[in-house]
C-alpha cells in the first residue's frame, strides 16, 4: 500500500515539476571537510521548512526606523503583536500559490510560525528530488559525526518563485563545534578580586566591579513588567544552586534568593544537577542576575539537540516565538554564534528580519560579537594567516546590537578575541555609514586584510569581557569572552528600561539608530587594540581600534549616566 501511494505520488510531481524551474540556491562544492556519501534513498523522509515571503519587510523596515530613530514623530511607539503581524504574514497571493502547489503534489503542509511565514512539508527524497530540481545526498562533516542529508543546488517551480524564500535544510551545511565558546575558563582561583583590572594578572572581574567601572547602580528595579530574557541553546543549562551561590559571594547586598523564570521552547528543559551546569548558561544568568538588580529574569531553554544545525533552527524558533508573545521582554542576549557563511543568505536573512520584528516589538535585541576577532568563530593558530576576514552571525545583523569586549581600565582596551568586521549578506544601514566611512578612513592604505566595505560593520559597543568571576557546577571560576559582554550590556539596558517604564515613558527598544545618533557619546571610546584572536600573534592581519566607531569595539564601553540621559531625552 505504502508503496502504490509513493508511485501515485511521484507520478503527479514528475508532471508538476515539468514546468521551468528557477535555481534558488546551489553551491559548487561542500565546504572544506563535509565528504559526499553517496546519493540519499529514495524513500528516507525529509522535514523542510519552507520560508514563505512576508507580504512587506521592506514596510516593516521603514517603520522601524520611523519608530527608533531620535526625533521622529512616533519615535519609540513600539508595535502590537497584531501590528507587526500584518508586516510578516504572507499575502494572500503568496498562500494561495503555495497552497496550490501544495495540493497539486499531495503534501500537508503545517504552519509553523504565529504569523504564518513559516510552514513546514514531509515528503520522501524521491519527491523532493523532483518537486525542488534538487540530488539530495549523505554529507559526513569535518567531525565524521551525525551525517547530514543536502543538496548541492535547490530549485522553485516558476509558480513559487516570489513566494517562497527558504527551503531548509538544503543548502546549508552546518559543521559542529564552530559556535562561540567561552574564550577561556578555569577553575580555583581567588574569590575575591585583588583588583578589577582585568589586564593584570591577578584582575577578576565582579559585578561591583562592572557597576564600578561603568556607574551602574545598585539598588532595585521597581517595574515588574519590564523582563530580560536570556536565551538559552544547545543544551546549556542554568543552575538555581550556582545563581544562589554566586549571589551570596558577589551580590552579598540583594537576596541570594533572587532567581529566574524558565520557559521551554521546543521542549527545553534545564535540569538541575551540578554534572547538568552550562557554563555559558550559568554565565548568563549570573551576570543578567547579578547586574540587572531586581529585573524580573527569563531564561528561554531551547530544546532539539545540540548540532550547528540544531542551533540555526532554534535561532529562528526563537524569533517565530517571540512573535507570538503578547507582552515580551524588553531587552534579550544571545551569546551565540556561527560564521555567517555556514547559514547561506537566505535563511540567516530569514532569521535577521525576525529580529528586525522583534525590535518593532520593543525588544532591544542583544548578541555577543563573537570570539575569534576577525576570524569568524575560529581562533586557532590555522587561521591566523588568513586575511579574508569572517563576519559571524547573528551580530552581522543590522538589527541586532552586537557587544564586542574590552579589558583593564585607564586605558580599557578592545581585547584581541573581540569579535568585529563586516557582513558579507547584510548592507549597512543609512544610520551607520557616517560611523564607518570615519573608521575606513584609519585604515592603512596598504592594509592586507579584506573585508567588505558595504557591509553592516559590527560590533554597536563594547564592554569588559575578561576573567569573570562565575560559578558553575559548584566550582568558582574565571571565564572570558564576549558572551560575558553581551549580558551585562543586556543588564544595563535593562535598568534604563525600568528608570524609563517608572517615568511612563516608552521602552528602548531597537537601540541602533539611538547608539549611532544620540546615545553616540554616552560610551568611553576605546582607542587601543587589535583583534587578531586569542592565539594570533599579534603581528597577524586584523583590525586596530581607533578613534570614534571601530569594529573591534563600535562606540566604546558605556557610562551609565550617560546613557540613561540619553535615554531620557
Ligand atoms: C516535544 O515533545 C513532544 C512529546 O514528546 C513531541 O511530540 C514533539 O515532537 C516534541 N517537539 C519538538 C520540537 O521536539
Ligand atoms: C603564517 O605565516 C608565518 C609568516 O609568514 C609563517 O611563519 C607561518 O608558518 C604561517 N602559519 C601557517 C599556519 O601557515
Ligand atoms: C558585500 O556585501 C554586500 C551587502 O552589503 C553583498 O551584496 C555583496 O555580495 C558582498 N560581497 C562579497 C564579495 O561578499
Ligand atoms: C590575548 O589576550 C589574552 C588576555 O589578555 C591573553 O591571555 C592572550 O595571551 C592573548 N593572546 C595572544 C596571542 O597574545
Amino acid at each position: 500500500m505504502a508503496l502504490n501511494k509513493l508511485l501515485t505520488v511521484l507520478s503527479i510531481v514528475a508532471w508538476a515539476s515539468a514546468g521551468p524551474m528557477v535555481v534558488h540556491e546551489s553551491r559548487s562544492a561542500p565546504p572544506p571537510g563535509f565528504v559526499r556519501q553517496g546519493v540519499a534513498p529514495d524513500n528516507t523522509m525529509l522535514t523542510l521548512r519552507l520560508a514563505l515571503a512576508s507580504n512587506d519587510v521592506a514596510g516593516l523596515e521603514d517603520k522601524l526606523m520611523s519608530l527608533a530613530t531620535p526625533g521622529s514623530s512616533e519615535f519609540r511607539q513600539w508595535l502590537s503583536m497584531d501590528e507587526v503581524k500584518s508586516f510578516v504574514q504572507p499575502s494572500p497571493e503568496t498562500v494561495t500559490a503555495f497552497n496550490a502547489f501544495a495540493s497539486a503534489n499531495g503534501l500537508a503542509p503545517k504552519v509553523i510560525s504565529p504569523n504564518g511565514d513559516w510552514v513546514s512539508i514531509t515528503l520522501p527524497v524521491a519527491q523532493a528530488n523532483k518537486l525542488f530540481a534538487a540530488q539530495f545526498e549523505v554529507f559526513t562533516p569535518p567531525d565524521k559525526t551525525n551525517p547530514m542529508i543536502r543538496t548541492l543546488s535547490v530549485s522553485l517551480p516558476a509558480e513559487l518563485v516570489g513566494h517562497v524564500e527558504v527551503i531548509h535544510p538544503t543548502t546549508q551545511f552546518l559543521g559542529p563545534g564552530s559556535r562561540l565558546q567561552s574564550a577561556s575558563s578555569e577553575s580555583g582561583r581567588p574569590q575575591v578580586p585583588a583588583s578589577c583590572d582585568s589586564s593584570v594578572p591577578s584582575g577578576v572581574i565582579t559585578p561591583a566591579c562592572l557597576q564600578d567601572l561603568y556607574g551602574i547602580p545598585t539598588a532595585p528595579a521597581t517595574q515588574k513588567s519590564n523582563t530580560l530574557l536570556v536565551t538559552a541553546y544547545v543544551e546549556q543549562y542554568a543552575q538555581t544552586a550556582d545563581l544562589t551561590a554566586f549571589l551570596k559571594l558577589l551580590r552579598p547586598d540583594i537576596p541570594s534568593t533572587t532567581t529566574f523564570k524558565v520557559i521551554s521552547l521546543d521542549n527545553g528543559t534545564d535540569p538541575q544537577d551540578p554534572e547538568d551546569a552550562g557554563v555559558e548558561a550559568d554565565l548568563d544568568i549570573e551576570y543578567t542576575v547579578g547586574i540587572a538588580t531586581g529585573v524580573p529574569v527569563e531564561f528561554l531553554s531551547v530544546g532539539g539537540g545540540d548540532t550547528d544545525e540544531d542551533f540555526a533552527s532554534s535561532l529562528l524558533d526563537t524569533t517565530t516565538f517571540l512573535d507570538g508573545v503578547p507582552n515580551p521582554p524588553s531587552a534579550m542576549t544571545t551569546s551565540y554564534g556561527l560564521n555567517e557563511d555556514e547559514f547561506g543568505s537566505s535563511l540567516a536573512i530569514k532569521i535577521c528580519n525576525g529580529y528586525m520584528a522583534l525590535g518593532a516589538r520593543g525588544i532591544s535585541v542583544l548578541t555577543a560579537s563573537g570570539d575569534g576577532g576577525v576570524r569568524g568563530n575560529h581562533d586557532d593558530l590555522t587561521v591566523c594567516n588568513v586575511t579574508d576576514f569572517i563576519p559571524v552571525f547573528p551580530a552581522s545583523c543590522p538589527f541586532v546590537t552586537a557587544v564586542g569586549s574590552t579589558q583593564g581600565f585607564a586605558p580599557e582596551k578592545a581585547i584581541n578575541f573581540t569579535g568585529g568586521g563586516f557582513s558579507n549578506i547584510f548592507p549597512a544601514r543609512p544610520f551607520q555609514r557616517a560611523a564607518i566611512a570615519g573608521f575606513l578612513k584609519t585604515i592603512p592604505s596598504h592594509f592586507a586584510g579584506t573585508f567588505n566595505k558595504s557591509g553592516r560593520g559590527y560590533p554597536d559597543v563594547a564592554l569588559q569581557g575578561w576573567n569573570f568571576e562565575i560559578v558553575a557546577g559548584g566550582q568558582t571560576g574565571l571565564v572570558g569572552g564576549t558572551s560575558a559582554s553581551s549580558p551585562t550590556f543586556a543588564g544595563i539596558i535593562s535598568l534604563i528600561n525600568d528608570r524609563l517604564t517608572a517615568e511612563r515613558k516608552p521602552r528602548l527598544g531597537f537601540l541602533n539608530p539611538f547608539l549611532y545618533s544620540t546615545a553616540s557619546n554616552a560610551f568611553t571610546d576605546i582607542t587601543i587594540g587589535h583583534n587578531s584572536g586569542f592565539e594570533c600573534p599579534a603581528s597577524s592581519v586584523a583590525f586596530d581600534a581607533a578613534p570614534g566607531w571601530d569594529p573591534l569595539t563600535g562606540f566604546g564601553s558605556p557610562v551609565f549616566s550617560k546613557l540613561l540621559a540619553a535615554a531620557q531625552e
